[in-house]
């Protein structure tokens, strides 16, 4: 696991489910197990008895001659047969069946869900990070409307509420090639696919941050591409959500001001977004909030100046073949950018 940022320790795991369809799906799979072993076990039981029998059969033939088959034993192997492959059959209905009622009682959470207590979050796959932007949410969170849209990136936060559970719709798409949505801890993957706008439903009962990634080969970085999904209390939602809604703050010293000149100057401003200031490029993570959130670079590193400086000077030392070009800047410049963002929580 990603030893530099130590909050994230939570196993990545779909037998470690914290929320209601990842616990269908952990029961699936211990199920099929079960099964498994249980059929394993019968087969070499079978196996080993039919060796042990054979050497008998062996040992009597050498002593009187060659065996004659017996029609009743002959009878008693064909009736064994005939049932061992009706309990194979009905063995696998049974799992058909239970494949098909895990996935059908998955999909009511999202079909009993009503509108206004639903939290809609549309994400975006990008080669290679996540763009997420809430869109709708129960009132209780506040204010929602068109000018009240949070965007942000590889970072998820959601409401754990056990008096009221707010259930969660992933609305997915995907900007380029196929990606797969996957956070084990809450859900089964989902595949985005370009121009085919599709959703799915998750619900966190268990505060903790949970990894994500995508979960289909999708070129060069694929395997950094990952994200993070915070389930929290409803209060620290709710405050998180309310800042995310603010512009960044204006620069309150004269080396974030040095700070916001660089990034609007340099190449910075043509793909990314700082609401509140005219930088309003959409090729990039929106960086209003770039300084609160728990990684860079879709998870590559750790989100802490060091490896933002690293990021910003030489992103392909850091994950090649990324999309974000170099920035050549001066110590100074740098320090002054690094200062600036820093102030974008
Ligand atoms: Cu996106 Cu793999």
């Amino acid at each position: 696991m990603f030893g530099c940022a130590p909050e994230l320790h939570s196993s990545e795991s779909a037998l470690n489910p914290a929320g209601p369809q990842a616990e269908r799906l952990s029961s699936l799979i211990w199920l099929f197990t079960w099964v498994c072993v249980v059929v394993y076990v019968l087969v070499m039981a079978a196996l080993v008895g039919a060796f042990v029998h054979r050497r008998h059969g062996a040992a009597a033939a050498d002593d009187n001659g060659p065996i004659e088959p017996e029609p009743h034993y002959e009878r008693r192997v064909w009736s064994v047969v005939a049932v061992a492959i009706g309990v194979t059959v009905v063995t696998l209905f049974g799992l058909l069946f239970a494949d098909f009622a895990t996935g059908r009682s998955i999909e009511r959470f999202g079909r009993h869900a009503s509108p206004d207590e639903t939290l809609r979050i549309e994400i975006v796959g990008h080669q290679w990070w996540w763009e997420v932007r809430y869109v709708d949410w129960p009132q209780r969170f506040g204010e929602r409307g068109p000018s009240n849209i949070v965007s942000g990136a590889n970072e998820i936060h959601v409401p754990v509420d056990p008096q009221h559970p707010v259930p969660v719709e992933c609305q997915l798409d995907s900007h380029d090639v196929i990606h797969s949505f996957w956070v084990p801890n809450l859900q089964g993957k989902k595949d985005l696919v370009p121009g085919h706008p599709t959703s799915i439903w998750l619900r966190a009962d268990r505060v903790g941050t949970y990894w994500g990634e995508c979960a289909e080969y999708c070129g060069y970085q694929h395997a950094q591409m990952r994200f993070v999904v915070v389930a929290e209390p409803v209060e620290q939602f709710n405050a998180w959500l309310d800042l995310q809604r603010h512009s960044a703050p204006e620069p309150s010293n004269l080396v974030q001001v040095l700070g916001r000149d660089v990034f609007l100057r340099s190449s910075c401003a043509m793909c990314h977004t700082i609401q509140g200031t005219d930088a309003a490029g959409r090729v990039g993570p929106d960086l209003t909030h770039v300084a609160g959130r728990k990684v860079l670079a879709a998870g590559a590193v750790p989100n802490v100046p060091g490896h933002l400086a690293g990021w910003i000077v030489d992103p392909q030392r850091v994950k090649p073949g990324t999309r974000m070009p170099q920035t050549a800047l001066g110590p100074l410049h740098l320090r002054a950018l690094l200062e600036y963002l820093e102030t974008l929580k």
